[in-house]
């Protein structure tokens, strides 16, 4: 059939209230969708989706399905968490067809999966197994299909996460979400990695609290150190989550190489990257870098996976090295070629705007080849690692 006469159906997004949550599913459930939201165990999967589960059930049913604790555990964690939601109800089940069935027979708003590790499939024998896990998620898939409820399953990132993790479910379900975090801080990021609904750069922020998940209002500057005390071997840059700016502290540490080889030690962002800029750092700009141990940490638990990073992380390492502290009120943008060269970053106009929004008065950036929006920090362009290295001198 041509497609153009195929007849349009309109996604549309139910919010569950929480609008943290709301904002990365791009509104909210879709009817009929299958959501797996993936995170390491003890993250704050179970705390999250009873949040959701008591918003959504303001307005309708939930259905809360969990294989892994007992309806008592559950009951611990709602009295923490002080919801008041009497139309979620618990079903503690660890049969996938049970589960399903149970599904299709009440038609709640939103039914969830806890987790779907747990759900056990009679065609096969491996509980938490790749095949009962992909057969109990085609079959909750159908489920939702069928009856248009919304399934949310939670599934655990096992330490051997491409066997029997959510890795393996990604191409099954509609949307895939992570709930991230470094598990001795608060802070949790959920981010979307696919969305049949929706766009995936979308990023919701919250801090785990006494009292479960909140959002954070002002994420941006939240990875800052103390903003007033310039200390050596501390620069600052902004990475993008989805399409927020985030202004995060780069700490490095060298230390003169007392035994063997010297140790380079990478939190935060790849080893192989560090590699790199040090090798530029040496070879192109001249730093004595080959006898010294060099750690460098992203403060706050965050991972940096763009480039926009590297002149932050070189200068830092520089500024480590002569042991003198950068402007503390400066941001570092770009990066950094294998030539020494400076390179231009996206989003330059967003991630200066947000920086300049909380009092940062100056910014090293790539040379810009076309007019650069007006800002309020004095913009410093340097074409080289070499330029950006005489803020030390
Ligand atoms: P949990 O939601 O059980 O994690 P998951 O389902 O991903 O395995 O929560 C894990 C941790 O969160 C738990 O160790 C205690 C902590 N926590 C809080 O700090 N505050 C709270 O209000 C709740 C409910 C849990
Ligand atoms: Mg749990």
């Amino acid at each position: 059939m041509a497609l153009d006469a195929v007849k349009g159906v309109d996604a549309k997004h139910k919010p569950t209230g929480i609008a943290e949550f709301d904002r990365v599913l791009g509104g909210g459930f879709v009817d009929g969708s299958l959501t797996l939201l993936a995170g390491n165990p003890g993250i704050g999967k179970s705390t999250l989706v009873l949040q959701v589960a008591a918003a959504v059930g303001k307005r309708g049913d939930v259905l809360y399905v969990s294989g892994e604790e007992s309806k008592e555990q559950l009951k611990l964690r709602y009295d923490r968490l002080k919801l008041e939601a009497p139309s979620v109800r618990v079903l503690s089940e660890t049969d996938a067809g049970t589960a399903a069935a149970t599904i299709a027979d009440v038609k709640p708003s939103l039914a969830i999966i806890d987790s779907i590790q747990t759900l056990r499939m009679d065609s096969a024998a491996d509980v938490g197994g790749v095949t009962a896990i992909r057969g109990a998620t085609a079959m909750l898939l159908e489920t939702a299909k069928r009856s248009g409820v919304p399934v949310l399953l939670i599934g655990h990132v096992t330490k051997e996460g491409v066997v029997a993790g959510p890795k393996t479910l990604e191409h099954l379900v509609d949307t895939v979400l992570y709930l991230e975090g470094d598990e001795s801080q608060t802070l949790r990021l959920l981010r979307c990695v696919k969305h049949r609904f929706g766009v995936t750069d979308e990023v919701g922020v919250f801090a785990m609290t006494e009292t479960g998940l909140e959002a954070v209002a002002n994420p941006s500057n939240i990875f800052l150190l103390d903003a007033d005390r310039a200390i050596p071997g501390t620069a600052v840059t902004s990475i993008l989550e989805g399409t927020r700016p985030f202004l995060l502290d780069v700490q490095a540490l060298v230390a003169p190489t007392v035994f063997g080889y010297p140790r380079r030690l990478a939190s935060g962002m790849e080893a192989s990257r560090l590699e790199l800029l040090l090798a530029v750092l040496t070879r192109r700009a001249g730093l004595q870098l080959g006898t010294h141990d060099v750690h460098v940490n992203i403060v706050g638990g965050l991972k940096v996976r763009e480039p926009a990073a590297d002149l932050a992380v070189a200068v830092a390492i520089a500024s480590a090295l002569a042991n003198k502290p950068l402007p503390r009120k400066a941001l570092f943008l770009g990066e950094v070629g294998l030539a020494g060269e400076v390179r231009p970053v996206s989003r330059m106009a967003e991630r200066l705007a947000e920086a300049g929004k909380i009092g940062f008065t100056d910014a090293y950036i790539p040379r810009q080849s076309g007019k650069m929006k007006k800002t309020a920090l004095s913009l410093h362009e340097v074409t080289t690692l070499n330029d950006a290295l005489q803020v030390l001198r």
